[in-house]
């Protein structure tokens, strides 16, 4: 049991990578405060993993929200030591078709979101002396991608917090990761899920010239968020840990290593 006696806020938890990561982290002894804004959705979810998990509606977008579920939690359970900044949102388009408002609404739930979580919770963290703050990014926070400006922009600026943040907030005993995941809740694709599959080999080679050549399910990212969460990642900060099953380490080329030649 990794996470006996810790409280937990999750965010964007409703589905996803962020109900992998609460079924995790009460699996491991965690109280956890599960939020969203699909209400419906994360009551259900919570209620599955019985009384050790509730759930609060958060935006994270709304910084008087996040103070009344910061609150909330302190008045219920008297302390945070993890925050999961996990609530993302999705936009593919080209730079011609992203207008102002839809890049500033995904850096506004991407970015803005995680620093409003991570303000509300230094202070109690930082009175205790001790917490771990993990922001879920992105291999998009790692590299760049056509289609993806706001996104990528969203998910970079993420990564940049998570290193400012643990920088600002080590001496007060406060840990920040960022996890970059290749995959996740293929619902994520919601709209754009019918033209990406007639995208064919072209999106096929994205993930077939891995290491492992597959993506990243929500539940080997909640595993990683899991470790550094724990105490066992206790000299962990200011990270970013590619859940990419290697995707960042090159291509590999089918019969390349097959090849062989006196030299
Ligand atoms: N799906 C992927 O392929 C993939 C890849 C890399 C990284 N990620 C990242 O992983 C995280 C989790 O995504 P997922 O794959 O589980 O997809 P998902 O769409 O299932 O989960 C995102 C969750 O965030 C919530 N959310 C959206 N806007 C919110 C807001 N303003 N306030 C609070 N909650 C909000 C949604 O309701 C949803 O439950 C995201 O940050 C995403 O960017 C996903």
């Amino acid at each position: 049991m990794l996470l006996t006696g810790k409280v937990a806020i999750v965010t964007g938890a409703a589905r996803g990578t962020g109900a992998a990561i609460c079924r995790r982290f009460v699996d491991e002894g965690a109280t956890v405060v599960a939020t969203d804004v699909l209400v419906d959705e994360g009551q259900a979810m919570a209620q599955k993993l019985g009384p050790q998990a509730s759930f609060a509606a958060l935006d994270v977008t709304d910084n008087s929200a996040w103070e009344a579920t910061v609150g909330g939690v302190l008045a219920s359970h008297g302390q945070i030591d993890v925050l999961v900044n996990n609530a993302g949102i999705l936009h593919i388009g080209s730079i011609a078709n992203t207008s102002m408002e839809t890049f500033r609404r995904v850096v506004d739930v991407n970015a803005t979101g995680a620093f409003a979580g991570i303000a509300a919770v230094a202070p109690p963290m930082s009175a205790r002396g001790s917490g771990s703050i993990i922001n879920i990014a992105s291999i998009d926070a790692l590299h760049g991608m056509n289609g993806l400006s706001a996104y990528t922009a969203s998910k970079w600026a993420l990564r940049g917090l998570t290193h400012a943040a643990a920088l600002e907030l080590g001496r007060s005993g406060i840990r920040v990761n960022s996890v970059c995941p290749a995959g996740g809740n293929p619902g994520m694709y919601g709209p754009w899920g019918t033209q990406l599959m007639k995208l064919g080999p072209g999106l096929t080679s994205y993930g077939s010239n891995r290491a492992i050549p597959r993506e990243a399910s929500p539940d080997e990212i909640a595993r990683v968020a899991l470790f550094l969460a724990s105490d066992l990642a206790e000299m962990v900060t200011g990270a970013d840990i590619p859940v990419d099953g290697g995707h960042l380490a090159g291509d590999y080329i089918e019969g390349f290593d097959q090849m062989s030649a006196d030299i």
